[in-house]
């Protein structure tokens, strides 16, 4: 298997590359907005303990064996997710499509997201268009990364994507998803917490996420996200040393939270040993 079906965006290669051309050469380069572009080191001191939807929004709790209901996912319309998962189950969908498709399902305008490892900005942008309520300011998206490189192409790809109204919703920041809970206010409701494991597609693939600051990084999410309907979305690559080791970590951590708030599973596909999978915590 070539080194494109391990690559998370191997589609999106071809942009990047222009974009890194384009800077090498110093055009098409808008210029910088630092007023907009938030690169800032560990974030605020605040701290945020942000239970706040907890009552209305309870788990029902169920036997093990059978499925448990939160009061949103009994009221969502889960259409439009049978296309995505329709092409994923026939080889025509990859699996960060299926998380885009899944979040669209649980995130609204206005809420807080947070990307724990923004790269080259896909997902970032992704949130961004399912948070941004531009006409009140509201919806928010920190994304972080600890590659100045990926939030330079991250905050490249906002600029020539989205609105300047729209672009001031996202902060990113240049820290170890693992610090997360400092960004976050008190009375934010984090309604998504998503991972995209692994190296930075055409970067140094020597920089990568790691199975123990992955681990650390999964508990803080669990300790942010609302009860109530949020979901915390991890795409594990298997395909590069220490993937596979990293992927069973966050398995294991899934397996162990406990049923009466979450809702643990992963999308795998079983005959491609190195594809992708997609494991998703929803907090009931
Ligand atoms: C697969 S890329 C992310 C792709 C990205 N979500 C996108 O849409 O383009 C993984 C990123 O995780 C970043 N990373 C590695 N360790 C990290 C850490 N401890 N905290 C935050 N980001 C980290 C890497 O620098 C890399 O850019």
């Amino acid at each position: 298997m070539g080194v494109m079906g391990l690559c998370p965006n191997a589609c999106t290669r071809l942009p990047i590359r222009v974009i890194r051309l384009q800077r090498r050469f110093n055009f098409f380069l808008p210029a910088p907005a630092p007023s907009l572009f938030w690169l800032k080191v560990r974030g605020f001191p605040g701290i945020a303990s942000i239970f706040t939807r907890a009552a209305s929004y309870d788990a029902v709790s169920s036997p093990d064996d059978e499925v448990s209901t939160s009061t949103m996912c009994n009221q969502a319309p889960f259409s439009g997710l049978e296309d995505v998962m329709l092409g994923y189950i026939f080889g025509q969908r990859k699996v960060t499509e299926v998380a885009h498709a899944v979040w669209k399902k649980v995130v609204r305008k206005g809420d807080v997201v947070i990307d724990a490892t923004c790269g080259n900005g896909f997902d970032t942008l992704a949130m961004l268009r399912l948070v941004a309520d531009e006409n009140s300011c509201r919806g928010h998206v920190y994304a972080m990364d600890v590659q100045k490189e990926a939030l330079e192409s991250t905050s490249f790809l906002l600029d020539r994507s989205v609105s300047a109204g729209e672009r001031k919703l996202v902060e990113l920041y240049a820290m170890c998803h693992t610090k997360m809970e400092e960004l976050v206010h008190i009375g934010d409701v984090i309604r998504l917490v998503a991972f995209n494991l692994g190296y930075l597609p055409g970067g140094d693939k020597t920089l990568k996420t790691l199975p123990d600051t992955t681990l650390l990084a999964l508990e803080a999410a669990t300790r942010v996200v609302a009860p109530g309907g949020s979901l915390i979305s991890v795409v594990c690559y298997l395909g590069h040393s220490g993937g596979r080791e990293e992927f069973k970590t966050v398995e294991s951590f899934a397996a162990g939270l406990p049923i009466d708030g979450w809702t643990c599973c992963k999308l795998q596909t079983v005959n491609r040993p190195l594809a992708p999978v997609l494991v998703l915590l929803y907090r009931k």
